[in-house]
């Protein structure tokens, strides 16, 4: 098992993920709020490029709209990007369209991968144990900011190598894998003061959202892994023999 890490969807061709296997990292905060949208009960969440292709599939509001732009709530959509806001009383059995800069994006870019996992500080040791069962290559995706290095995606991702690591110890790392892996020694002892460092986070909490730091924050409260199939985000269920 080999595991790459790509530091920014930059250059990146959607066909290199051809028939591979993904995980697309989004901490603040897009993998963070589907993750959250999932364990609330959301039927499914559709990952587009652009808020005008949100709009046109929304087909007259049955689904839901959630999304960003400069961490904001779109105007016209129903909810923003804070994991707050993905209560079951707000998501429970909807499906939503989301739109957001950087994350759901990075997600389509993966849409010819076999699978693409979604990971964030969250899940991460169930999305550590789920991929090692799948004993594949991994290419993980770190989104980034528009296009470039974000510090709290890498880190995560060297966390997940990481985990992955400790639960089976000869797999193979690409040279930015082994980078992750001392970002995540260097920065991820205390991940709620690294992502209030980061540039992003700082963002973040001058645009009001600081809880939404604390809830990105915390690591391994559930087991669940969504996985982007044919369009769509769900949760990966285990298919019954
Ligand atoms: C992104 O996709 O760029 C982020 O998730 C934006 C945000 O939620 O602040």
């Amino acid at each position: 098992m080999r595991i790459h890490t790509l530091l920014s969807p930059l250059n990146v061709d959607e066909l290199y993920f051809t028939d591979k296997t993904a995980v697309v990292i989004d901490v603040l905060r897009t993998t963070t709020v589907i993750t959250t949208a999932l364990l609330n009960g959301a039927k499914e969440i559709t990952p587009v490029n652009s808020i005008e292709f949100a709009m046109k599939i929304s087909g007259g509001g049955h689904v839901l709209l959630g999304g960003e732009r400069n961490t904001k709530m779109i105007e016209g959509f129903n909810l923003g990007n804070s994991p707050i806001e993905y209560s079951s009383e707000n998501v429970e059995g909807k499906s939503i369209i989301h739109f957001t800069t950087n994350g759901s994006g990075s997600i389509v870019r993966t849409k010819f991968a076999e699978n693409t996992f979604i990971g964030c500080f969250n899940n991460l040791q169930g999305l550590a144990e789920h991929l090692l069962s799948l004993n594949k290559d991994i290419e993980i995706l770190c989104s980034g900011s528009h296009g470039m290095f974000c510090l709290e995606d890498t880190v995560c991702a060297g966390k997940l190598i990481r985990k992955i690591q400790k639960l089976n110890g000869s797999i193979e790392l690409s040279d930015a894998s082994k980078a992750s892996l001392e970002l995540n020694a260097s920065f991820g002892k205390n991940i709620h003061e690294m992502l209030t460092e980061s540039e992003h986070g700082k963002m973040l909490i001058e645009n009001g959202f600081e809880d939404d730091i604390r809830y990105c924050s915390e690591l391994d409260v559930t087991d669940l892994v969504p996985v982007f199939q044919s369009g769509v985000i769900k949760p990966f269920a285990i298919e019954a023999d």
